[in-house]
């Protein structure tokens, strides 16, 4: 139900059970100075109906749409380019969009689910090859609020751990699942190496997958009407959408001439906003080529290497890797709270 596609290969090695917060990890924890984060409370587990401060002290998104501008990227600044960010991934529509960009020379930003990227590792090296920038979304999908930062730090480390052993590169965004964060997760996500990248204009395609009054073509219409709005011409835009379900996946060939017909030039959020290092190793990305326009061949793109790792594995080697037996400690002791996450999912789903 969680995953809508099917195993092509799973990561190497222990990692913690998908789709469930993974375990403190005294080995990651210590990678952050707790006493340097800001002291949120922790939020009730419910993204969908937060608890909000009367004051708004912590800057918590869910309630106020709150960011900071000395952390947060927030859209891309030139008011012609455009970060199309696609969440929740790796899966097997991904494919579909991969192939898709491809034909369009269109390079996007995926932020994975750690637990997603453990099963189908392939998909994300091809998506990271093909010059794609990959975020981490976290491990399970929780509301970061509602976590204690051990777990918070595991969320996001594990989920470094699993896009390293797929790609070999360490990524330097992030974004919260659900937009779900305030200044704690702000501060672990820093310490941790990672920018919070949120949205400026949402699809809500994710609705399409239990809402049956969702009418799929309220996705192409929104665009249609940003690329329109004079109120949104003074900044480019970051828009959210999903690569989870087949149906919001189809959405991108849409989506995609309606934004490059508007004159909208499409990038990775990392290039909108002139930071040509998006992972902590230095990689020579495949940028998209605008020759290609003037061209009258449609072939596919050349399958010689796009990416050259020019100084391989500067950060030091995961420490991910678990005893058998504790990954089956960490299982019995999770049932109690894996109850309480299936709940969690069925109620706020994925956004
Ligand atoms: C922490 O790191 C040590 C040394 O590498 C290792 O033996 C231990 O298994 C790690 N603990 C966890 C929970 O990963
Ligand atoms: C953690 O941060 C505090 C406050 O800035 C500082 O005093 C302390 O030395 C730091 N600890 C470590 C291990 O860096
Ligand atoms: C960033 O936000 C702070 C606090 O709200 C504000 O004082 C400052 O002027 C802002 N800086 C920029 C460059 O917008
Ligand atoms: C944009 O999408 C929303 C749902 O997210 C929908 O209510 C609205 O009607 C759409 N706008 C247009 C112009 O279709
Ligand atoms: C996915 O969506 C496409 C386009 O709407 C459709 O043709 C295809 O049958 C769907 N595939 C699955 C597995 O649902
Ligand atoms: C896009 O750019 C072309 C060439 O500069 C121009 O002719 C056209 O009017 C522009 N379209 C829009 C929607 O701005
Ligand atoms: C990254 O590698 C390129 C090519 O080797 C080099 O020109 C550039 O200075 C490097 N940048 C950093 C930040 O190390
Ligand atoms: C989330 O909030 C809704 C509305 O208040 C409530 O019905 C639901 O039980 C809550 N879910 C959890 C997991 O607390
Ligand atoms: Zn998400």
């Amino acid at each position: 139900m969680l995953l809508p596609t099917s195993i092509i290969a799973v990561l190497p090695g222990t990692w913690p059970a998908v789709n469930v917060p993974p375990p403190a990890n005294a080995n990651y924890t210590k990678l952050v100075n707790i006493s340097k984060i800001r002291n949120a409370p922790t939020t009730k587990p419910n993204a969908t109906t937060p608890t909000c401060p009367t004051t708004d002290t912590y800057c918590y998104w869910t309630c106020s749409l709150c960011t900071r501008n000395d952390t947060d990227i927030v859209n891309c600044p030139n008011k012609l380019d455009w970060g199309l960010t696609l969440d929740d991934g790796p899966t097997s529509f991904t494919t579909s969009v991969l192939d898709y960009l491809d034909t369009q020379n269109v390079k996007v930003t995926f932020f994975v689910i750690g637990s997603n990227v453990y099963q189908n590792p392939d998909i994300l090296l091809r998506a990271f090859k093909a010059g794609h920038q990959i975020g981490v979304h976290t491990w399970s999908h929780t509301a970061l609020t509602s976590q204690s930062n051990e777990v918070v730090i595991a969320e996001l480390k594990y989920t470094l751990d699993a896009i390293k052993a797929a790609t070999n590169v360490t990524p330097k965004y992030m974004r919260p699942p659900f937009g779900d964060y305030d200044d704690r997760i702000r501060d672990i996500s820093t310490q941790l190496g990672m920018k919070p990248t949120i949205w400026d204009l949402d699809t809500n395609d994710w609705l399409s997958n239990d809402d049956k009054s969702f009418q799929l073509s309220w996705i192409t219409a929104n665009f249609t009407q940003w690329v329109s709005d004079p109120a949104l011409k003074t900044t480019g835009h970051i828009s959210l959408e999903h690569d989870l379900y087949n149906q919001t996946a189809a959405q991108i060939p849409l989506v995609v001439p309606i934004l490059k017909k508007a004159n909208y030039s499409i990038k990775p959020v990392h290039e909108c906003i002139g930071d040509p290092y998006p992972y902590v190793e230095n990689v020579t990305l495949a940028k998209a080529t605008t020759t290609t326009t003037t061209t009258t061949t449609t072939q596919a793109p050349t399958p010689t290497p796009e990416i050259t790792p020019t100084q391989p594995n500067v950060v030091t080697t995961p420490t991910h890797t678990q005893k058998t037996s504790d990954a089956t400690i960490i299982f019995k002791s999770d049932l109690l709270s894996l109850s309480f996450v299936v709940v969690l999912f069925f109620v706020s789903l994925f956004y």
